[in-house]
């Protein structure tokens, strides 16, 4: 009999049963995150827009359920810093009126309201002045949703479709069950603000604070219909994005996603003949490319990064029953923040660390790429910004594939 253990793979007693006893976790199956399928109406198509609201920038993708291609979904006009094919995460509140994306990065008066998805990390205070974090969040959310449907009523026929929306937080799989509801209720006043019957499709200049006051209402009793709006974690849907390439080999993959203020690693093993990914270990760590750009010792940053992704490694590699296929490692990257030379480098450099405790170092394989999800019809104007930044949609490629389709098992 073998003789399992359910303990948080990130605490003392975890790791005190593995590593003395030798004994492992206990298969932690797929979070269900309230997945419910909605009844399709007669003559309906049904499409699923992921929205990956990231701490820098939001990235969209709809698919037709069932179809091999993803359409990017482009909402905002494109401007120099950011992307053209990326919505930037911004809420600006200037002369009593609210603005989102491109348009609250242009105007230059008012207030600014960046980095909001940082301020719902677990732990983390917000100090600034100014409406809460769920509140602008949920705004920011309700345009964006109320774009897409636009974007779909022009791509696809106004009430030809029912549209459910996947989005991710920034977790791992057995991630924070607090955060996890806090987002699902965010995401749901804002599904509210755009879909309840009667509501008008929110634009730029919506007056600010009898528009904030609405959302706030709508956050304290969130009404969405079950299923229409879905949650998963942010480790996952890079995983399920993976799981889409035709061409992977067998193998052992290590996925590291670092965005602007997180980052997701996962370290997981591809069975092509079963057509099964196992994930061995995920984790969302509150490190990203903010944390990199005025780092005053780059060193130590690339060293905090350098352990985690070590870590990922290592417990994936024992929880892994057989241990010979671990001596051959593929490095899969996705995220702006990959694109420093510095963290890129250290990741290209590092393999005799990450690669422990394999012993015949020179028997192992080892190589870095960037992650290109497979699948996205640019729409015409996104063509040359998706052949540059397709590394980018890593995660709203992920969420736009139905549960039943990912060939996910956890250990
Ligand atoms: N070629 C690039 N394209 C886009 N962003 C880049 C590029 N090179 C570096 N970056 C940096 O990467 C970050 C944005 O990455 P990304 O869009 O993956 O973050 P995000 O998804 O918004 O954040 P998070 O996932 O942490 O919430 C920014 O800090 C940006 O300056
Ligand atoms: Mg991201």
């Amino acid at each position: 009999m073998r003789l399992r253990i359910n303990a948080d793979p990130s605490g003392w007693l975890y790791k005190l049963l593995t590593r003395v006893f030798g004994l492992r976790r206990k298969p932690v199956p797929l979070q269900p995150a309230g997945s419910v399928t909605v009844p399709l109406k007669p003559g309906k198509i049904r499409l699923i827009a992921g929205i990956d609201f990231g701490t820098y920038s939001t990235k969209i993708l709809a698919r037709k359920s069932g179809e091999a291609t993803a359409r990017l979904v482009l909402i905002d006009q494109p401007d120099s810093e950011y992307p053209s094919i990326v919505t930037p995460s911004l809420v600006r509140i200037a002369g009593e009126k609210i603005y989102f994306g491109m348009d609250a990065y242009k105007l230059a008066e008012g207030k600014l309201y960046r980095y909001l998805k940082k301020e719902l990390l677990p732990g983390i205070s917000w100090t600034r002045s100014g409406p809460e974090p769920d509140v602008l969040i949920a705004a920011y959310l309700a345009w964006v949703m109320g774009q897409t449907k636009q974007f779909c009523d022009y791509q696809f026929g106004e009430n030809a479709y029912e549209l459910v929306f996947q989005l991710a937080a920034p977790m791992a799989n057995l991630g924070h069950a607090g955060l996890k509801k806090r987002y699902l209720k965010i995401a749901a006043a804002a599904w509210t603000a755009v879909f309840a019957p009667g509501s008008p499709i929110i634009g730029q200049g919506e007056p600010a604070w009898a528009f904030l006051k609405m959302i706030e209402g709508l956050l304290d009793k969130p009404n969405a219909p079950p299923g229409q709006i879905q949650l998963l974690p942010e480790t996952i849907a890079p995983i399920v994005s993976l799981a889409q390439n035709s061409k992977l080999q067998d193998g052992i993959y290590l996925v590291v996603d670092m965005g602007s203020g997180t980052t997701e690693l996962s370290v997981n093993e591809v069975r092509s003949a079963e057509n099964r990914i196992i994930c061995y270990f995920d984790q969302s760590i509150e490190l990203g490319d903010l944390q990199f750009k005025d780092a005053f010792n780059m060193e130590g940053r690339i060293e905090e990064l350098m352990k985690e992704v070590r870590r990922t490694w290592r417990e994936g590699y024992e929880a892994a029953p057989e241990k010979e296929i671990w001596n051959s490692l593929r490095v899969l990257l996705a995220g702006g923040g990959v694109q420093r030379a510095a963290v890129r480098g250290a990741i290209e450099r590092d393999h005799r660390q990450i690669m422990y405790p394999w012993p015949a170092v020179s028997d192992t394989h080892y190589s870095v790429d960037i992650h290109w999800p497979a699948g996205i019809d640019h729409n015409g104007a996104g063509e040359k910004a998706l052949y540059k930044h397709g590394f980018l949609f890593a995660v709203a490629h992920g969420l736009t594939f139905e549960r039943h389709e990912w060939p996910i098992v956890f250990r």
